[in-house]
């Protein structure tokens, strides 16, 4: 029950739901006693006046007294339907009233983890799988939805409907009373343990069904290799072999879930059996009246929902504690290592890199071995070298996605985690080497996260930003032009057009500091000079990154590194690094001659 105590709070911001709901739960269940009581006096009115009636035979006033006695009983039967339709008014009221509470607390619960997700740093989704994040936050938090509403609702229902039942019960005759009620308590038990394993046999089919789903998904996302290699046959044999598994495990709960009702009915029915005969013996001794074992068996129907449902009250508390306990690991995960200081911002003469050593895990292989450079505010610092040297790491260094291992990166001399991290991102754009494009209109995806109160010209920038992307007329040659939906939604677009998208969406936010990796790669030689040229007033007065392969995309920088293995090999401008004659102008000679070979 314990993890269940971070739900608290919702229920003191929603209490208002929570009382009303007692009252109606309460008043409903008044208003199903008030009918068994009608019963018994009906009952005991028809017993009474039997004998009289039987009496008057033969004289005129037994018609009229059959008359009157009609007209009482159709009184009494509308009476009983009036209040059972006063409960079913309450009840609707009850539902109205805590179900809602637990649709609020769903939607708070599920914002709070949404934006605790947020806020976590890159480590912690390397170490937990997208699937086990989604069902934190889809299916643990609607098991804790069916104890926030459903449960409680249930359980006051239980203690108010007992405690009405039993107190009436006990107020005609202890000793039947105590009879009628021994079956009940293992009514709950075995619908508890019922209950258990027909969860424990639900939990194995969902996650077969969740293997099933991933499965299905990779082969239409891959559906493109699978074709070309021609193995729909061994996918097909896959398949069938995890839809088996799906339906064993169906099976064996359908086992188990067939034995609800009829135990239910069976306990049910027994408990009737006993009101019946122990309550005959007792009209027999005359401790009782015979309406007060037809107002029994009405109350022995009420309480056997309410003892049925503590059973399952109790499985659904405890998978909800389970939900909710894994949900708190999340919500109280370490959030980034580097929220940083509370600095606002500030640029004015240069980033530097101090003894940066790097690794990604703890004890880890280091990716960077000790960068020492610096780069002046305005001018374009370049970064060049063979795949694995460490250059993407670089810039997620730059970005704060990590934190180094040892030494700094210092912004005119402070260290970087010293400025509040959002005032650092909003002064810097990067342009990742895996580009990631939503579901969304090419629009969206350039103003990503703009919008037009914010930036009134925001139409005219992006558009800016896509020529100086090059990518622009493009766009426009799409039927739908920026409006074009991409991604699963869309149209798909080739690798050198979302690139140009994915730098498009920095360039629009005109920002002080540019960090693109290998922004370039899938990009013709044309449309990369194109960009190249654009870049020259693209990089005018800010500070730019650039990671590349391709000399021709770094030569024009004030400063070049040549990376080797997480070190820097070579440094200096393009002239200082020919001159040099060693890695940097063998690479330059390699492209130039493969360059020359393309024509
Ligand atoms: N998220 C990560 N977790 C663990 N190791 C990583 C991670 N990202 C990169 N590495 C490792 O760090 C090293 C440097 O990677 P990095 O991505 O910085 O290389 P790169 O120079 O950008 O290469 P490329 O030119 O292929 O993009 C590689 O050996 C890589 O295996
Ligand atoms: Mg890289």
């Amino acid at each position: 029950m314990k993890p269940l105590r971070h739900l608290s709070k919702y229920f003191r911001k929603y209490q208002a739901y929570l009382w009303w709901g007692f009252v109606f739960v309460t008043l409903s269940n008044l208003f199903g006693i008030f009918p068994a009581q009608a019963v018994r006096v009906a009952f005991d009115m028809v017993q009474d006046n039997i004998l009289l009636y039987k009496c008057l035979s033969g004289f005129m006033i037994q018609e009229e007294m059959y008359d009157i006695f009609v007209g009482v009983l159709f009184f009494f039967a509308v009476l009983i339907l009036v209040f059972n339709l006063i409960k079913g008014g309450f009840m609707y009221f009850m539902r109205q009233t805590l179900v809602v509470m637990s649709r609020h607390i769903e939607f708070d619960l599920k914002n709070e983890i949404f934006t605790k997700y947020q806020t976590l740093p890159l480590a912690f989704y390397r170490r937990n799988n997208t699937g086990d994040l989604m069902a934190r936050i889809s299916e643990d938090v609607s098991r804790v939805r069916m104890y926030s509403g459903p449960a409680i609702m249930y359980t006051m229902n239980l203690i108010t409907t007992a405690i009405l039942i039993i107190w009436m019960m006990l107020s005609v005759n202890v000793v039947f009373t105590l009879y009628v009620l021994i079956p009940l308590p293992f009514l709950s038990v075995s619908i508890y343990y019922v209950n258990s394993i027909i969860n424990k046999r639900s939990d194995a089919i969902q996650s077969q069904l969740s293997a099933l789903t991933t499965y299905v998904q990779e082969s239409f996302s891959g559906i493109r290799v699978i074709k070309a290699y021609g193995v729909e046959q061994a996918m097909l044999r896959d398949f069938e072999a995890e839809s088996e598994q799906y339906k064993q495990r169906s099976m064996s709960l359908a086992k188990v879930d067939s034995l609800f009702f009829p135990l239910m009915m069976l306990l049910i029915g027994l408990s009737t059996l006993i009101t019946v005969y122990a309550g005959g013996m007792a009209v027999i001794k005359g401790s009782i009246s015979m309406g007060n074992i037809a107002e029994f068996i009405i109350y022995v129907n009420m309480l056997t929902w309410p003892f049925t449902a503590l059973g399952w009250v109790t499985s659904i508390v405890q998978r909800a504690s389970a939900s909710q306990k894994r949900i708190n690991e999340f919500l109280t995960e370490e959030e980034s290592t580097d929220t940083g200081g509370k600095k606002p911002f500030e640029f004015h003469r240069e980033i530097t890199f101090n003894g940066v050593k790097f690794a990604y895990t703890a004890n880890g292989r280091t990716v960077l071995n000790g960068l020492d450079f610096t780069l002046k505010k305005g001018q374009t610092l370049a970064i060049i070298g063979s795949t694995g040297s460490g250059k993407s790491t670089v810039a997620s260094l730059l970005t704060r996605l990590y934190s180094v291992s040892d030494g700094a990166i210092l912004i005119d001399g402070e260290n970087i985690d010293a400025f509040a991290l959002d005032s650092y991102r909003q002064h810097m754009a990067f342009v990742p080497q895996d580009v990631f494009l939503f579901s969304d209109t090419i629009f969206n995806n350039i103003a990503f996260g703009l919008s037009s109160e914010e930036i009134p010209d925001i139409e005219e920038r992006v558009t800016e930003a896509a020529r100086m992307a090059a990518v622009h007329s493009t766009i426009t040659d799409f039927p739908e032009g920026y409006k074009t939906e991409i991604g699963e939604r869309g149209i798909s677009l080739s690798g050198g057009q979302k690139q140009r998208i994915s730098l498009a969406r920095a360039l629009v936010r005109n920002p002080e500091i540019l960090l693109l990796d290998d922004c370039l790669s899938a990009v013709d030689t044309v449309t990369e000079s194109q960009i190249l040229s654009n870049f020259k007033t693209v990089f005018e007065g800010r500070t730019v990154l650039i990671i590349s392969h391709r000399v021709s995309a770094v030569q024009g920088a004030d400063q070049i590194l040549m990376m080797e293995d997480g070190t820097i090999a070579e440094r200096g401008t393009h002239a200082e690094l020919m001159a040099l004659k060693g890695a940097y102008a063998a690479l330059y000679q390699k492209q130039l001659s493969e360059a020359y070979r393309q024509g």
